[in-house]
């Protein structure tokens, strides 16, 4: 049994509701068994915790643990020469339709070994860990045969044997047509697609389905096939939506109640209000609309007044978000799309947990929630959205155990 409090911090501790990131300039947190306990003002510390064991966090800054709620980082070999290309003016779409992007990773995936791709996406986790970053969904999507799909999610869930991170798959066999289907988009549905999450969710392998649902992915009606199949099985949707033309992808998420719409730059303002209805998380992944040199926002100002949810991601994969970090991701969510700092904590704390269902247990400092946290050198949570790059980050709180760096 293990009983701490931390004190001599202030916390961030982003309950819904609160302003100024629900802040205690002078806190006291007290957690037992990995869970926390009671978090307030150190001078109100009940009697009970007092006697508890004690760690000083010396005046730094604490936060719940960051969550990257949209990552592709598991995949072979990377895609810099599509860079150089895209510098002198070819578009991510043309090198696509010209056999590169997605299915050039899904060739240099195909013939890596299993421990290849685990060490290579343990490298990109490693990045984000050294953000604060203690919960990661991970897609499949550069398989795209039921095998190859499968090995990429057990390599996924294989993560958390080597890193104290929890891991969150999704099934992404329809994320692009692979070379075998050239031309026959229905039947990879129904061969791969479908058929492969009914063997993935026999193996435990997803915890929610995903899909590309754009010109140079698949269409509105091949996605809610995929959809009704997760329905029937029981397991949450999320889908990449309005990325690069507006299908009414989110339209059909909502309908599906799923967790989160993300990407959502070609969003219909008039689309924003069924997303508020439905709880839908909007996901912004400003690493992409950085890198793909978008000049589309989403429509941020329609989001906030629905008071819709906005998570932020990295998108971490090798084409059109060639990053693993998240707090760069939420610099970028604020100079790019405009955010508020708070916005960009609450979308990598609070709003990722809900982007994932995972709300019970992480994205706030709250007794009954898992004592998972981020122990900063800074001294206003605005800083961690504000400063490029660096390593900020004193130590996680893994468990309720303080691992300082
Ligand atoms: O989220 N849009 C589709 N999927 C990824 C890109 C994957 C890739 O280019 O390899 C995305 O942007
Ligand atoms: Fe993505």
């Amino acid at each position: 049994m293990s009983e701490r409090v931390f004190h001599a911090c202030s916390a961030a501790t982003m309950l819904v509701d609160e302003q100024d990131y629900g802040l205690i300039d002078d806190a006291a947190i007290a957690a037992k068994d990995g869970r926390i306990e009671w978090v307030g003002a150190a001078g109100n510390l009940p009697e009970l915790y007092q006697g508890w064991s004690k760690t000083d966090l010396g005046g730094a800054l604490v936060t719940p643990a960051l969550i990257d709620c949209h990552t592709h980082l598991v995949f072979g070999g990377d895609r810099s020469h599509e860079f150089s290309l895209r510098l002198v003016g070819a578009s991510y779409e043309e090198i696509a339709r010209a056999g590169g992007g997605i299915n050039s990773t899904v060739e240099a995936t195909r013939a890596a070994s299993d421990e290849e791709l685990l060490a290579s996406a343990l490298t990109r986790v490693d990045d984000l860990i050294s953000d604060g970053v203690a919960v990661i969904e991970v897609k499949s999507g550069y398989g795209l045969t039921i095998e190859h799909e499968l090995r990429m999610l057990r390599v996924a869930r294989a993560i958390e044997q080597h890193r104290p991170v929890r891991i969150c798959t999704s099934w992404l066999a329809a994320h692009a047509l692979p070379p075998e289907y050239a031309d026959a988009p229905d039947a990879y549905i129904d061969e791969v697609a479908i058929p492969g999450l009914e063997k993935a969710q026999g193996e435990g392998l997803v915890d929610a389905v995903d899909g590309f649902c754009e010109g140079i992915g698949f269409t509105p009606e091949q996605i809610r096939r995929v959809f009704e199949k997760a329905r029937e099985l029981g397991i949450p949707v999320k889908l990449h939506a309005e990325q690069l033309s507006d299908l009414k992808g989110a339209m059909l998420a909502s309908e599906f109640d799923a967790l989160s719409a993300d990407h959502l730059e070609y969003l219909a303002e008039e689309d924003v209000p069924t997303l508020a209805e439905k709880g839908v998380v909007a996901v912004m992944l400003p690493g992409a609309f950085y890198a793909l040199r978008e000049s589309k926002l989403p429509p941020i100002d329609a989001l906030r007044a629905n008071t819709v949810p906005m998570a932020v991601a990295t998108d971490s994969n090798p084409g059109s978000s060639p990053m693993s970090s998240l707090r760069l991701a939420m610099n970028m969510a604020c100079t790019l799309f405009r955010l508020t700092p708070e916005e960009a904590l609450a979308g990598t704390t609070r709003n990722a947990a809900a982007a994932l269902g995972i709300g019970s247990e992480y994205g706030s400092i709250e007794a009954g929630k898992r004592c998972d946290l981020a122990v900063w050198n800074a001294t206003h949570p605005n800083y961690l959205s504000y400063w490029i790059a660096g390593d900020l980050l004193r130590g996680p709180i893994s468990a309720g155990k303080f691992n300082e760096h």
